[in-house]
């Protein structure tokens, strides 16, 4: 125990929406499994972030007990690691409302997946710049943008400065809402002439964030993308998604240049295939032998070899609501006591003193 407090603390959290796919796999819990050992890590199921877009209530219920159930069995170790849900947490609400007060309107609006999401609530194609006068003229219509989507990176900061977490293993994508956490420190600091919060940083074990392709021929895996091979897919729907992957006619000459879908499937087969396999098929497609087909069948088993036994698991772990709600409650008491200590300093600082 007395280690641990020399660790340096991690913090992360994925929105509950869906199930856990082999982006969120490979790019980011295969981090947290390599961090379990030697950091104080702490990781958390985000509803809270999720309700901005307005989920269905029973889905977002089920996909917080899924998206537990699937950190669990990819390995993470609820002794070894704080495992909690967002919402179990008031103080993160609480402090949320209190750095409100220090937050400008603008930068939010100027936050990229602000804008993203906005366009989106609005159904705007087009990326005009007139996205600001849309938000406001829209607000009366069903289409509105809600004001938790724009106090989203708030919210994320408080996450993350309720832990005084050093490191925040994070995509590419969660960049800004980063910068954004640091800057809300810096200015908190400053208005209140105190060094009270650090600035965390990312953590990517030294290289670059690991991005995943998605099947369909375009840029990452991604939920919305509705290109995901996901953890819990079984066999059959699996092999179905990889073998109707986009490809394109075929190398015609040899050393062709790759084209991105085919670029894409052997992108994901250097991640979970040997890389004797991958240059196997690499040869073939430069020599112009290749067979979509054969690769597709061979990409498919490797794949099925990470996630059929992290399936099964996740189907065990699922199953037994008695063991779900265990973690969830000693976790929410772990993380509580630190974010209690936390919310109690921010009060004391800003002035909320009893009387
Ligand atoms: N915004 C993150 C995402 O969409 C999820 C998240 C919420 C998060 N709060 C966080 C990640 C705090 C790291 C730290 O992926």
């Amino acid at each position: 125990m007395e280690e641990n407090n020399k660790k340096k603390v991690v913090l992360s959290g994925i929105r509950s929406t869906g199930n856990l796919h082999l982006g969120n796999y490979y790019g980011a819990l295969s981090k947290f499994l390599r961090m379990q050992d030697d950091f104080d890590c702490r990781f958390f199921i985000a509803d809270l972030h999720a309700l901005t877009t307005n989920p269905d209530p029973k889905q977002l219920h089920e996909s917080v007990k899924n998206i537990l159930a699937e950190y669990l069995a990819a390995g993470l170790d609820p002794e070894k690691n704080i495992l909690y849900v967002q919402s179990d947490i008031p103080e993160i609400s609480e402090m949320y409302l209190l750095l409100n007060m220090h937050v400008g309107i603008g930068e939010l609006m100027r936050t990229a997946s602000f804008k993203d999401k906005a366009r989106k609530a609005l159904g705007i194609t087009s990326d005009s710049d007139e996205i600001e006068k849309e938000i406001i003229g829209n607000q009366t219509s069903n289409q509105r943008v809600n004001a938790g989507l724009l106090t989203y990176p708030t919210l994320m900061a408080v996450d993350i400065l309720i832990h005084h977490a050093d490191y925040v293993p994070v995509g590419k994508d969660q960049e800004q809402h980063l910068e954004l956490t640091r800057r809300f420190a810096r200015r908190f600091n400053s208005f209140y002439k105190t060094d009270y919060f650090g600035e965390p940083v990312n953590f990517n074990f030294g290289g670059e964030a690991l991005k995943v392709p998605g099947l369909d021929g375009s840029g990452k895996m991604g939920k919305s993308e509705g290109n995901c091979i996901y953890l819990i897919d079984d066999e059959k729907t699996l092999r179905k998604k990889v073998m109707r992957a986009v490809t394109d006619e075929g190398p015609k000459t040899p050393n062709q240049l790759v084209s991105q879908p085919v670029e894409n499937l052997f992108t994901l087969m250097d991640i979970v295939s040997g890389k004797d396999v991958t240059d196997h098929y690499r040869q073939a497609y430069a020599d112009c032998s290749i067979r979509y087909g054969d690769m597709k069948k061979q990409l498919a088993e490797d794949i099925l070899k990470v996630t059929l036994p992290i399936r099964e698991r996740i189907l065990d772990i699922r199953s037994n609501d008695e063991y779900l709600s265990k973690v969830v409650r000693n976790g929410a008491e772990r993380a509580r006591a630190y974010a209690a200590d936390t919310l109690k300093d921010v009060r004391e600082i800003m002035g909320i003193r009893k009387i």
